[in-house]
């Protein structure tokens, strides 16, 4: 499958932002932890950046190469209605991870205004997340083709 994920702000300082949070690892150590987990079964894109209208942009550049979505939107998570539309927009089945639990932290953060858009949520997993999000988004596509 080709899949593009998505990070969003702050996500470039992981391994130096609140590691007792979100671990030690950098976003550059999980990209390689992941790729070496897949096994070259699935063609993955990465993409980060802090900026709410970037992350569009390259959402829209996906609709036609791309089958599947991973995004952690970082705080756009919990107020970006403009990147919630963009998933639904695009139409491509999309996959929302976070790193830490964010049902078990602040309570602004147990809302997610992308996750009636996504066809799952996975949270509290660390960079596993990232891992069962791309089974998740194969396991759909398996499930629709049959
Ligand atoms: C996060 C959780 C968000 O609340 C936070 O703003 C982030 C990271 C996570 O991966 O746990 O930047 O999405």
């Amino acid at each position: 499958m080709n899949i593009k994920i998505f990070n969003g702000p702050n996500l470039n300082l992981l391994g130096k932002r609140n590691k007792n949070i979100y671990g030690k690892e950098t976003l550059n150590e999980i990209q390689n932890w992941v790729e070496i987990k897949i096994e070259n079964k699935h063609l993955i894109e990465w993409f980060q950046s802090n900026h709410e209208g970037k992350i569009i942009d390259e959402m829209h550049r996906s609709i036609d190469s791309c089958e599947g979505i991973i995004i952690n939107p970082g705080a756009f998570t919990h107020y970006s209605y403009a990147i919630r539309d963009a998933i639904e927009s695009v139409d491509i089945p999309t996959v929302e991870v976070h790193l830490s639990n964010i049902n078990k932290r602040e309570e602004f953060r147990k809302k997610s205004v992308i996750k009636d858009v996504c066809i799952g949520q996975i949270t509290g997993l660390g960079k596993s997340g990232y891992l069962d999000a791309v089974r998740m988004l194969a396991a759909y596509k398996n499930k629709k083709n049959n």
